[in-house]
């Protein structure tokens, strides 16, 4: 019985709805939850680090054995800082498949006491990306249901 903590990390750029409905249905799966926010100096995002934390922080508020975190480097080395046995990632279709699959692999290689499992984004949310939501942004369009309305203001401001 794995009574640990579990780390759900991505780039969250931004935290959509379908992350949020993951990061809910891991906080009562497990008694503790951290949100990771991948910091990559080689892959700068639309919204720095500062703010991504500020909007997951804001979207996870609701829940209470939920905290949000950001690393740097390897994903395995911050889950052994941790003391972290558990990875969480979401599958949305497919297509998310073969990059999980190696992800998942790359790291039991390197990290055999590590496991990853996965949840399977709910079929509402399944569509839901990112990326959509800022493509849909910058050309002005409607993407309020597809974020937290916590953080709507935040994309609209990023795309003034
Ligand atoms: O939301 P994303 O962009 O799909 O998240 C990808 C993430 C952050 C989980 C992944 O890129 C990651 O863990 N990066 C840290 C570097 C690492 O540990 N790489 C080895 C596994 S391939």
């Amino acid at each position: 019985m794995y009574n640990g903590l579990c780390v759900y990390p991505g780039s969250f750029d931004p935290v959509t709805l379908g992350h949020v409905d993951l990061i809910e249905r891991a906080s009562v799966l497990f008694p503790e939850v951290v949100v990771a926010v991948l910091n990559n100096p080689d892959k700068r995002g639309k919204f720095d680090v500062a703010q991504r934390l500020s909007m997951l922080e804001r979207a996870c508020r609701h829940l209470a054995n939920v905290r949000i975190d950001s690393f740097g480097g390897l994903l395995v080395d911050y889950m052994r800082k941790q003391g972290a046995g558990i990875v969480l990632r979401g599958l949305r279709a497919v297509t998310d498949f073969e990059s999980e699959f190696q992800m998942a692999q790359v790291n039991r290689q390197i990290a055999p006491e590590i496991e990853t499992l996965f949840l399977m984004t709910s079929p509402h949310y399944a569509y839901i990306s990112s990326s959509a939501v800022k493509q849909i942004a910058s050309f002005g369009g409607d993407f309020s249901s597809l974020v937290p309305a916590v953080i709507i203001d935040d994309i609209r401001n990023a795309y003034r």
